[in-house]
């Protein structure tokens, strides 16, 4: 079966993610900040590795990096993300530093898969809409996270990795709150078709979780 590193797997969409490709017999690496602690990770059943991972802790990805020497990553999704309750300088680390280093370290194991996917989670609060960078903190780093995509997306894609980023939705997780408009099963539902459907020309793109693209 394939494999699948999911970045960000303690709960909301990066745990969704994880128990609906191990529903589905794949090959699933999933990444926490309290692996001893797993919670419902823990619970998901088929065939689930559960690593540790801060994702500001360089030191702690390349030891993941380490674990891929030789092998091969499928999909390689980055859920982890912060809106609220943090200083501006983790926030900037979280959402726009950290998924690039991620990819930096593990992309070597997803060129030399089958299927040779990335798909990072952004927002729609990060996209420009023609105007200057967003105000918010968050928007701010989700448009540096944006920014960055697409200044090195091509590299990769001359590797002949296929990579895009997502606005999942507003989604009932923590960060959503309950009134979200989006279910999580809805949203990584939509996320997973969209994923698998990519093909090398999808690359580069901002796609929403029903796959509409989104304006940068
Ligand atoms: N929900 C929405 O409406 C919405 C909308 C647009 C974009 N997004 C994006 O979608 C992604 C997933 O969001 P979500 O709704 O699932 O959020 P969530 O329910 O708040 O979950 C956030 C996840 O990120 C992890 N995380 C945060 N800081 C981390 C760190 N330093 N190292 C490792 N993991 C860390 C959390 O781990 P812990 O459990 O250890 O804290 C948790 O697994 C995020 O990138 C978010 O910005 C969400």
């Amino acid at each position: 079966m394939p494999s699948v590193v999911i970045i960000g797997a303690s709960r909301g969409i990066g745990l969704a993610f994880a128990a609906a490709y191990a529903a589905e017999g794949w090959e699933v690496h999933a990444t926490t900040r309290t692996p001893e602690d797993p919670g419902e990770l823990g619970d998901i059943g088929g065939n689930v590795t559960i690593y540790g991972l801060d994702v500001r802790n360089g030191e702690q990805i390349a030891a993941l990096a380490r674990e891929f020497e030789g092998r091969t990553i499928d999909h390689l999704i980055n859920s982890a993300g912060v809106l609220r309750g943090v200083s501006r300088d983790e926030m900037m680390a979280v959402n726009a530093d950290a998924p690039l280093n991620i990819v930096a370290a593990l992309f070597d194991a997803v060129a030399r898969s089958a299927h040779k996917k990335i798909a990072i989670l952004t927002s729609q609060m990060g996209a420009r809409h023609g105007g200057g960078i967003p105000s918010s903190p968050y928007g701010e780093s989700k448009c540096i996270l944006n920014d960055r995509f697409r200044e090195i997306e091509p590299e990769w894609r001359a590797a002949g990795v296929t990579s895009v980023v997502f606005h999942p939705g507003w989604v009932a997780t923590d960060m959503g709150g309950a009134g979200a408009s989006v279910s999580i099963d809805e949203s990584v539902t939509g996320m997973r078709r969209e994923i698998a459907g990519l093909s090398p020309a999808d690359s580069g793109k901002f796609l929403t979780w029903t796959g509409a693209e989104h304006p940068w």
